[in-house]
């Protein structure tokens, strides 16, 4: 069903979640079959996709990217007492995984460019207590790793790659998701690839492979069970219950073999914003998202404005125009929880003026040529006003 702005045109949403030709013919074989939980011949599919896009030793599927976060923070072993480095703005998960151990997210702030954790912040930030290091490729534009990844040598403490936005992107470093010893993707059904709800955990550093495992799959091995390494499995650590049903994993499946395809028509419209919207950003003072080297996952294509009122202005006056476009992370550090159960190093000024100016607008894979048009002219009829 088609919603109608209350100027009469029909609703541009913000996301919609792609359908390729197989979803629909690989869940039915799930449900025809008589195996619809976990771990069955899509889950390893699905999997090895990841591992051959990504270049990851390993990849486990997960039934979301916080759980995927969940998981990593369990496998660190990390409790009360421990500090994890991390950006204020990202999504709640980050900061939930880190929390529900008992460890305190320790917020540092953004680069101004990108939105990404800057590393001079996580030098600020590292005391003995210091576990992890947690970062988050904002709309799939790779964080500055060099200096993160020597830092952390340095101070010998993981690296967790926040994946959720930014699968399969080369850097000249390596795919994002192999950098850190782990990392998240997420197949929520607003990213470029989906499953309704799910997520993966990549491992990077192998000793880490058969615990997380374990972690996954209810604190058994029932892995090794699987795989014949043992006559029976048993309770053995720590865990919960990390796997999709197969249904999630068939549409995973399908979506994975079709990645090219998704990325080719995202770039697209992404490319087409950046060229359209340029002359209009110039003349307002709004500035269009830069990725360094060019580097992004066509995740999001976003504009900064000059204020946080001209962000509301224009907002609201999309939404008018049946174009939804949004906001995005009301800063991890200035949120209630975040107050309650994380603390900051130095000040936060990069991370606050990033979300309080910036907006999303709509970005997938379906979007066709007329909706663009129609998304470019209503921007570009804007006037920017402080
Ligand atoms: C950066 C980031 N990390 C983690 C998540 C959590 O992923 P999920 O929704 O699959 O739990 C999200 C969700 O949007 C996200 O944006």
């Amino acid at each position: 069903m088609v919603n109608m702005s209350t100027s009469g045109a029909p609703v541009i949403p913000f996301s919609r979640p792609y359908l390729t030709p197989s979803e629909i013919p690989n869940v039915t074989a799930v449900l025809e079959s008589d195996h619809s939980h976990g771990d069955g011949r899509f889950t390893a599919s699905a999997s090895a996709r990841l591992v051959a896009l990504t270049g990851a030793p390993k990849a486990l599927l997960t039934t979301s990217g916080t759980h995927a976060l969940d998981l990593a923070a369990r496998l660190l072993d990390l409790g009360p007492g421990d500090e994890v480095i991390m950006p204020s703005f990202t999504f709640s998960s980050g900061a939930t995984s880190i929390v529900s151990t008992g460890a305190t997210p320790v917020f540092v702030d953004v680069d101004a460019r990108t939105g990404n954790i800057d590393p001079a912040r996580i030098a600020d930030a590292l005391t003995p207590q210091t576990k992890a290091i947690s970062v988050m490729h904002y709309g799939g534009v790779p964080v500055d790793m060099a200096p993160v990844l020597s830092l952390a040598r340095e101070a010998g403490v993981p690296v967790i790659e926040d994946n959720a936005h930014g699968l399969a992107v080369s850097t000249a470093l390596g795919t994002l998701g192999t950098l850190g010893s782990l990392a998240i993707q997420s197949f929520h059904d607003t990213k470029n690839v989906h499953c309704g709800e799910g997520g993966a955990l990549l491992i990077n550093d192998e000793s880490l492979a058969e615990r997380a495992e374990i972690i996954r799959e209810k604190g058994t091995n029932r892995s090794r069970f699987l795989r014949g390494q043992v006559d029976k499995y048993t309770w053995v650590d720590q865990g919960s219950s990390y796997l999709p049903a197969e249904i999630n994993a068939a549409v995973l499946d399908s979506q994975l073999e079709h990645f090219d395809e998704i990325q080719a028509k995202r770039f697209g419209v992404w490319n087409r914003y950046a060229s359209e919207l340029s002359d209009w950003a110039s003349r307002n003072e709004v500035t269009l998202m830069d990725p360094p080297g060019g580097v992004h996952a066509a995740h999001v294509f976003y504009l900064h404005t000059p204020t946080a009122a001209s962000q509301q202005g224009l907002l609201a006056y999309l939404r008018e125009k049946g174009i939804i476009a949004t906001f995005h992370y009301v800063p991890l550090h200035s949120s209630p929880a975040g107050q309650k159960f994380g603390r900051t190093t130095g000040d936060l000024v990069h991370t606050d003026s990033f979300a309080s100016r910036l907006v999303r607008v709509p970005l997938w894979t379906g979007l066709t040529p007329a909706e663009i048009d129609r998304i470019v002219d209503a921007i570009t009829a804007f006037r920017v006003t402080a």
